[in-house]
């Protein structure tokens, strides 16, 4: 007797196999849906790698094509690959998207994304539709790409944050393949135990406006807490990592990381310090950068922030050593 969970499982799986069949070889999946892939520059390499489907318009195919094959209405709606109308009909969640499936480390399909293939139906439709939630998906413990990245993970010794599914496939595309999305919300302590299984150094990827320095801040402290060493690197405005990475070669996004990754301490401290001249202002900042190295779990590397951080903002080393050894003393 199969456990509900590994029920679950086989459905997603039977249900990627199906959306992967539409696009390769259904005339509307390779007219609209591979179209679609190919005007964002997906080579068929990667499209494969990443087990991107299709969708058909027909909203009840789906359902129809499972049960035919024998699987379980129960089993469509606890995946949520299908859910009811007012009618009692099941009706695919899916439908007219390209699909995006979220495939755990160990390999298996936890849950999907599909995308609307047309901008003019923003407002009407969502961008994105996720799988709900369910026993075997919790959004906000999986990482996007974490399957295809693992190994580059673990070789690079490194992973690059990025926001989107289109992040992770056009950087992968250009050959740099350590790097995974948690889907635009703050990162969470399961996601930090899972990346942390592969590496400790890890790259914040961001937009350069304000939203992606605004996100480049939160949640930092939980990843240095966790003992992680943590770089970020912002995007000019206006390009996320997928537009940067279309129009640039892969070796000048190779460089571009190179060069503008910085250490997160001293990000933070120019950017809360740079060009602020009001003392009040300047001590709160100074405080908040201090709580953040206090965070370090390395105590030689925390020592070495504040020397680097006294000198950076000219105050008395002894004077922040102080400070943070209060804060730790505070937070046990
Ligand atoms: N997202 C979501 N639902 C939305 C909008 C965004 O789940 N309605 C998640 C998606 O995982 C998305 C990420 O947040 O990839 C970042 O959002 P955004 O930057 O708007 O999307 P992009 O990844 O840039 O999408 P695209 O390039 O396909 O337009
Ligand atoms: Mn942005
Ligand atoms: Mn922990
Ligand atoms: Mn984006
Ligand atoms: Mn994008």
């Amino acid at each position: 007797e199969q456990s509900a969970r590994e029920s679950m499982f086989i459905m997603n799986e039977w249900a990627n196999e199906y959306f992967q069949n539409l696009l390769h070889n259904n005339v509307d999946g390779v007219a609209v849906g591979m179209q679609y892939f190919r005007s964002r520059g997906f080579r068929d390499d990667i499209i494969k790698k990443f087990q991107l489907g299709f969708d058909l318009t027909d909203r009840y195919a789906l359902a129809r094509a499972a049960l035919a094959k024998g699987y379980k209405e129960d089993y469509l709606l606890k995946t949520a690959i299908c859910y009811k109308n007012e009618r009692g009909e099941l009706i695919d969640r899916y439908s007219g998207r390209v699909v995006f499936p979220w495939i755990s480390s160990s390999g298996r399909v936890v849950g999907f994304t599909a995308r609307v293939l047309d901008s003019r139906t923003k407002g009407v439709n969502q961008k994105y539709v996720n799988s709900p939630d369910s026993e075997i998906y919790h959004k906000s413990n999986e990482l996007y790409g974490i399957y295809q990245a693992k190994k580059a993970i673990a070789k690079e010794d490194r992973v690059y944050l990025v926001e989107g599914q289109a992040d992770v496939i056009s950087m992968h595309q250009s050959g740099i393949e350590n790097v995974v999305a948690n889907s635009g919300t703050a990162l969470s302590i399961q996601q930090i135990h899972t990346l942390h299984r592969f590496t400790s150094n890890i790259t914040l990827l961001y937009d350069g406006d304000a939203a992606g320095i605004h996100a480049a801040l939160r949640g930092t402290d939980m990843l240095l807490l966790e003992g992680m060493n943590l770089m970020v690197l912002l995007l000019p405005d206006n390009d996320d990592p997928d537009s940067f990475a279309r129009k640039h070669t892969a070796d000048e996004l190779k460089k571009y990381i190179e060069d503008n990754s910085t250490d997160f301490i001293r990000f933070k401290t120019s950017l809360l310090l740079d060009g602020q001249s009001d003392p009040l202002k300047r001590s709160e900042a100074i405080n908040s950068i201090v709580a953040s190295i206090s965070m370090v779990q390395n105590p030689i590397l925390r020592d070495t922030y504040l020397h680097d951080c006294s000198q950076q903002i000219g105050i008395n080393e002894a004077t922040l050593i102080n400070q943070m050894n209060n804060m730790i003393r505070e937070r046990k």
